[in-house]
């Protein structure tokens, strides 16, 4: 049975969501879980392969920078509606050490260690949009993407 609940995004508009599930990531688990959920989850709407591999490749990227840059947080995942459109918004939230230059970090190729500095610019383009929120010092990092399907 589905669950449907009205989220408010940043936007200010009110999205139809159906069931946001979050999922943790970590070095003992991985990204096997979020990863298992979202395939099962896309399978469940129409959604075309290409919009199917950037959301897998988005929850990949944002799974990774979790593990390598905080070590653990968690990811959440709902198809949302907003009229007739269908999207996906995942976030990813952690407590890790944060970004310092959010800017620098958004440039492709930019990484504070010997990434290849990819994923984040890699998600903007492949995304809507993307908010990102995030506080040095251990005030860790939360990441909002939100994707139309084609
Ligand atoms: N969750 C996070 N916590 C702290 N820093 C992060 C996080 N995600 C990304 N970053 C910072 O942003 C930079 C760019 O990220 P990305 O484009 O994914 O490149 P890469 O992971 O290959 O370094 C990273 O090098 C890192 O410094
Ligand atoms: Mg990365």
């Amino acid at each position: 049975m589905s669950q449907r609940k009205l989220v408010k995004l940043p936007d200010s508009q009110m999205y139809d969501t159906e069931c946001p599930v979050c999922v943790p990531v970590n070095k003992t688990v991985g990204l096997a879980p979020i990863r298992s959920l979202v395939r099962c989850s896309l399978e469940e709407i129409t959604i075309s392969s290409v919009d199917s591999a950037a959301i897998m490749t988005i929850i990949n990227e944002l799974g990774h920078n979790i593990l390598r840059h905080a070590g653990r947080g968690k990811i959440c995942f709902a198809v949302i509606g907003h009229g007739e459109r269908l999207g996906i918004r995942i976030t990813a939230e952690d407590s890790g050490s944060g970004i310092p230059d959010l800017a620098m970090a958004l440039k492709p190729g930019f990484s504070r260690d010997d990434g290849l500095g990819l994923g984040l610019p890699g998600i903007r383009n492949m995304a809507d949009d993307v908010r990102i929120a995030s506080l040095v010092s251990g005030g860790g990092t939360f990441i909002e993407v939100l994707k139309w399907l084609s």
